[in-house]
């Protein structure tokens, strides 16, 4: 007999819930942005952002939640996220790509999400980022 704890319990976790859930996904985001701020291997993409990176981290994270299978605040607030189009004022080329990647990779490595889960998420943030190219190069 199976009721319906089990079957609650017994769904495949979605990537929100391995990651830890909201706080965890904060964490994540804001690792990310400050590493964005301060190291000068990702200088190019920080440039592209504004002064204050502080709705860039709100939006970010609410993005993320629904992205990784969470709750969808993002849409809530601003309806379909339309990525692609929300990012072709900014000059997306491989590199520009390549440093967003390494800048979460670093972050996932940072706040100290398991290795697998580390190299799911980098797949799918790769196809993701890749689709925002905007630019040759
Ligand atoms: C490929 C390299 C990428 C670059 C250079 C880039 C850069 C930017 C910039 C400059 C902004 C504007 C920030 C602001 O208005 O505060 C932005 C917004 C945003 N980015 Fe990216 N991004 C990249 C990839 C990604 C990826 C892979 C995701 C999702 C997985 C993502 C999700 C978002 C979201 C949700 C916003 C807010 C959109 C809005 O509502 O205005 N970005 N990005």
């Amino acid at each position: 007999m199976s009721d319906l704890n089990d079957e609650v319990s017994a769904h495949e976790p979605t990537a929100f819930e391995l990651v830890g859930g909201e706080a965890r996904v904060r964490e994540l985001i804001d690792r990310f942005y400050d590493l964005m701020d301060l190291e000068a291997d990702f200088a190019g993409i920080r440039a592209l952002h504004p002064a204050s990176l502080d709705g860039s981290r709100d939006k970010l994270f609410w993005f993320l939640c629904g992205w990784l299978g969470g709750p969808d605040h993002y849409i809530s607030r601003f309806g379909h996220p339309r990525l692609r189009a929300r990012h072709l004022p900014f000059a997306i080329a491989s590199s520009e790509r390549d440093q967003w990647l390494r800048c979460m990779a670093w972050a996932m490595e940072d706040i100290g999400l398991a290795e697998p889960l580390r190299e799911r998420l980098l797949g799918s943030f790769f196809e993701t980022a890749d689709w925002m190219r905007n630019r040759n190069g």
